[in-house]
């Protein structure tokens, strides 16, 4: 399912060369859909600087900023996990910007600023876990699964999603997470053992626990946030964090090298990382944790503090060569597999 989201006055403005340089920014987002479209619409109200918006998983904006490098469309990349971001900062495809609002940010948004040159900063946090569909599980006799180990369980086959680690950073998050917890070698073995198991490996990040939470699969791998989206939304969904420890998500903004609107683009981080960016997350239905400390926490947002974290090396799996190795690895050594 692509996931376009074009502001129809916006699409016509980039019509219009002479509008355009007036005050329109073009941005690929790769938050959640309703996030994207909060952040087009309260940007405007604010500035009234037009946003012609496009959503888009982080693999995916990652390989489109690539192809577009020698003549750039995109302005800004907002939101989306952070390795991918890393990845774009070494590959040049980013731009250095050092927002006035860094000194408002916890260290773990300020460290992925650092690691990457300032090409890009952290504006939310997020742990992966799973999404379980507890009216299923009843049905199906199985419980919340607790531990990486329990998804390996052959009364689940079929019945996982996961999205395709190429075009989604939540999955490549959980390549990169297992890698952590279990060494590279245990990890491959884990997750071709993992592979029947999978029902589908989808495109974007969200939908599997979009699928847990609409009965038509039981488990997702996700980050938890988002089932607090869903439960709010009246699914019924609970979430768990594995017992052998995760990883999680630094949610980054980076400015397009070559941007065409670079002003607007440098007030959209600007705004992207105050407290007022970052307020309206949850009635967007967005749950992650905000990088300003002074951005309230909603009461209904996973505590990282109570999760069980690994030391994420965001500098190593966010690197380049490390990122195509282990997807390319992936697609070699499990995707290939039957199921
Ligand atoms: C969801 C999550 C975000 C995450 C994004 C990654 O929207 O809420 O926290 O950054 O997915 O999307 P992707 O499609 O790249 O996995």
């Amino acid at each position: 399912m692509k996931r376009y989201v074009m502001l129809a006055a916006a699409a016509l403005v980039l019509a219009a060369p002479a509008a355009r340089a007036q005050g329109t920014v073009s941005v690929l987002c790769s938050v959640q859909l309703e996030w994207c479209q909060a952040v087009s619409a309260e940007f405007t109200r604010l500035t009234g600087i037009r946003v012609a918006m496009v959503n888009k998983g982080s693999g995916e904006t990652f390989a489109q900023l690539k192809a577009e490098a020698a003549n750039p469309k995109t302005d800004l990349w907002f939101g989306g996990t952070g390795d991918p971001h890393l990845q774009a900062a070494e590959e040049n495809l980013t731009e250095v910007y050092k927002s006035p609002r860094m000194g408002d940010l916890h260290p773990w948004a300020v460290k992925q600023a650092e690691d990457s040159g300032f090409k890009t900063v952290g504006i939310y946090a997020g742990a992966l876990g799973f999404g379980y569909n507890p009216e299923l599980g009843k049905k199906k006799n199985i419980a919340l699964p607790k531990c990486w180990s329990d998804l390996l369980n052959p009364a689940l086959k079929g019945d996982i999603q996961v999205a395709n680690p190429a075009s989604s950073g939540t999955a490549y998050t959980m390549i990169a997470t297992l890698v952590q917890v279990m060494g590279e070698d245990k990890a491959f073995d884990y997750m071709k053992r993992l592979h029947p198991n999978i029902g589908a490996y989808t495109r974007s990040g969200v939908a599997p626990i979009k699928a847990a939470a609409r009965g038509e699969t039981l488990v997702s791998i996700s980050f938890i946030h988002d089932g607090v989206t869903e439960a709010k939304a009246g699914f019924p969904m609970a979430t768990a964090t594995p017992c052998e420890g995760t990883g999680y998500e630094v949610g980054s903004i980076s400015i397009v090298k070559g941007a065409r609107n670079l002003d607007a683009a440098r007030k959209m981080v600007d705004w992207a990382l105050s407290v007022e960016g970052q307020s309206h997350m949850p009635k967007a239905g967005a749950f992650q944790v905000p990088s300003n400390r002074n951005a309230p926490l909603p009461p209904e947002a996973p505590k990282l503090s109570e999760i069980k974290l690994i030391a994420y090396d965001f500098k190593k799996y966010g690197s380049s060569a490390e990122r195509r190795r282990l997807l390319d690895k992936w697609e070699k050594e499990v995707n290939s597999l039957p199921r």
